[in-house]
């Protein structure tokens, strides 16, 4: 039988990439191969930790006492699960072995300890990442060996607390998330023009302005109709904020699941709310009018306003012991500096003047004294990519970090210039887009849509970068800006499951990661994970599915989908197929005429309904009834399609069987 191309594609990875057993680990690791047998937890089970990993033995053992209901004892020496460090493995890698006697975890660090225990989980049921016991759960995992190290350092989500506030607890959970997925940054966006979020003693206004701001501008409602239809202007009020005892307790959170917060203090513009609270340090002394997210107010470079900068970053290094703080630097139109005579003169005093762009020139001027500032305490500053814009190239100060986000060329030229690079890009890295072109889903201000797939395929080291260049690339970011997302359930829904996809791009090389289809198998079993943690998360069809794609309806032939084991071994119990016809991305959609079921190439069931997989979906499920005394053997899907308006779509077909 001549399978369709896409099907193939879609099943021959199981067998191909590793052995069937092994469980689906993402972000895939470096090496990892199942073998025989497996390790059963049982109330005996101690975890061996030395005292340096007491930390990542006690995660380990709350997770096992929490899912499991084992007492997991934590020992300095003796047999179970043996935590060490290994100074033979890179930093953030790690050995994992798991036999039937059992398991072994070392690491180049307590991060590589760390991470090996993420993959040491992922081994076991899903569950063992919820906040129940699941006494009816198979405690075991199946034996393997993995080596394991990150492709990047920089892993990073960027969380906008600024627009919506998310409660303490929310940021916790988020943290929580990003680890299990070996997700180690989190660029922390405390302020912004409609809110300041960080409490910050010498400054107490701030604060207390943000409690009777409203959550975002009515200016800021787009025009789009699907937008502004689900727009959930005045969801929740604007108030809100992190007092320091929060944040030290949020810090100290993160840095015991090896995550880092940068902590993001915007200058010169994007601070309305701050200068509403103080206008006397903005450009004009005068309170701001306009309500709009991009303001044309910018805090001025007179003494005092370069005070209170230095201020906010001194409460913020106290709190924050991360290396790395960003100074925002975007969207910062120069209006109020161009009219105003002091800041001419200082563009004067400070020999500007000549520059291509003198604002701009006096902006990277801005950002290196500050840079400045806080490299005395160890620290190196990230701007957005704006910061390089006006010719600044050259002119920042050497160790900055850029995170480019309107352009992945600038990045490259950033990158090969000696900056430190981190891919931020509107597409794929911005969650405020659609994941699946589908109106249901929630609004979203960047379009789209960014699919995982989109973002697992994005190539970290584009053609520009010299080989200096590459060594400069720290990572990739995904961007969560939360003026669409009023509720934690939006955020965490725009998140996942993209933020996996970020983590395998971020984490396995390149070679090992060419095969996007395969991931996306592995993220569809990864969704029950990512229901254990409490997330709201996009579900991807259960695999493994097969679709349809441009190239195949140009064929013009059925198409023809064999039901995979897994699918048919379900069948046995519940008989009857169900085929959804799951429209991705592309022109108009799929017309489909009937679907049809062959066991062994003889047509069993027939569902003969007109439907429509597209942005709008019509009757597009479909129910083929196994007649009795079939066995569920040799059964292809064969379904009569056609391409809708140009033809060019591409989905997939989810199967599955219920009664
Ligand atoms: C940005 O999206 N303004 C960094």
């Amino acid at each position: 039988m001549r399978l369709p191309l896409l099907a193939l594609a879609a099943l021959a990875p199981f067998g191909a990439l590793f052995a069937a057993d092994l469980p689906a680990l993402i972000p895939l690791p470096a090496k990892a191969e199942a073998i025989e047998g497996r390790f059963k937890l049982t109330a005996d089970t101690a975890i061996v930790a030395p005292g340096e990993l007491a930390n990542e033995a006690g995660y380990l053992a709350q997770r096992l006492r929490t899912a499991a209901g084992i007492p997991a004892p934590v020992n300095a020496t003796g047999a179970g699960i043996v935590l060490a460090l290994d100074k033979s493995i890179p930093a953030e890698g790690y050995a994992l072995e798991v036999t039937p006697a059992g398991v072994s975890i070392r690491g180049g660090s307590p991060a590589g300890v760390f991470y090996g225990v993420q993959t040491f989980l992922q081994a076991l049921p899903a569950a063992v990442y919820g906040s129940d016991l699941a006494p009816k759960a198979d405690w075991s995992a199946q034996a393997m060996k993995v080596q394991d190290a990150p492709l990047t350092p920089w892993r990073g989500l960027m969380l906008d607390s600024a627009r919506h506030f998310q409660p303490k607890p929310f940021i916790l959970k988020f943290i929580d998330a990003m680890a299990a997925q070996k997700l180690n940054k989190l660029h922390w966006h405390l302020v912004d023009s409609e809110g300041w979020r960080l409490e910050i003693k010498k400054y107490p206004k701030l604060t207390e302005v943000t409690k009777d701001a409203p959550a975002y501008y009515p200016e800021e409602i787009p025009t789009n109709p699907t937008f502004r239809a689900k727009y959930r202007y005045g969801y929740n009020h604007g108030g809100g904020h992190y007092t320091q005892d929060d944040i030290r307790e949020i810090v100290a959170y993160a840095k015991a699941r090896h995550v880092d917060i940068i902590p993001e203090i915007e200058f010169p513009g994007h601070a309305k709310i701050a200068l509403t609270a103080y206008p006397e340090f903005s450009t004009t002394r005068k309170v701001p009018e306009v309500r709009t997210n991009i303001s044309p107010d910018l805090i001025g470079v007179h003494p005092e306003a370069l005070r209170f900068i230095r201020d906010l970053l001194d409460e913020t290094m106290d709190l924050f012991p991360g290396d790395h703080i960003h100074f925002g630097g975007d969207e910062a139109p120069k209006g109020q500096w161009k009219q105003s005579k002091e800041v001419q003169a200082k563009i004067d005093e400070l020999g500007l003047r000549s520059s291509s762009h003198p604002e701009d020139a006096l902006q990277a001027w801005l950002f290196n004294e500050m840079a400045a500032y806080v490299a005395k305490r160890g620290k190196r500053a990230v701007g957005w990519e704006e910061i390089m814009h006006g010719d600044n190239l050259g002119r920042l100060a050497k160790g900055s970090v850029i995170m480019p986000w309107l352009s992945v060329k600038n990045g490259a030229v950033s990158a090969n210039s000696g900056y430190g690079v981190v891919h931020t890009a509107v597409s794929p890295f911005y969650l405020d887009s659609y994941q699946v072109r589908d109106d249901r889903e929630p609004s979203a201000l960047y379009g789209g849509p960014f699919t995982a797939e989109s973002i697992h395929r994005f190539n970290l080291f584009p053609g520009e970068l010299t080989p200096e260049g590459r060594k400069n690339i720290l990572g990739a970011q995904c961007q969560l800006w939360t003026e669409l997302m009023p509720r934690t359930d939006d955020v965490e829904y725009q998140a996942f499951p993209r933020a996996c996809a970020l983590a395998e791009l971020t984490w396995t090389a390149p070679d090992r990661r060419k095969d996007t289809g395969e991931f996306m198998a592995r993220l569809a079993k990864h969704g029950d994970r990512l229901t254990a943690l409490g997330l709201n998360h996009r579900r991807v069809a259960p695999p493994p599915g097969a679709g349809w794609s441009p190239v195949l309806l140009a064929a013009g032939r059925p198409m023809e989908i064999p039901v995979p084991a897994a699918v048919a071994a379900k069948l046995a119990k519940n008989p009857t197929l169900t085929a959804t016809f799951n429209y991705k991305e592309g022109g108009a959609g799929l017309d489909i005429a009937s679907v049809e079921l062959l066991a062994d190439g003889k047509v069993v069931a027939t569902d003969k309904h007109a439907g429509f997989a597209g942005t709008h979906p019509r009757d597009n499920v479909y129910r083929l009834a196994l007649p009795k005394g079939q066995k569920p053997e040799k059964l292809v899907l064969r379904a009569t399609v056609k391409g809708s308006g140009g033809g060019d779509s591409t989905g997939e077909v989810a199967l599955d069987a219920s009664k």
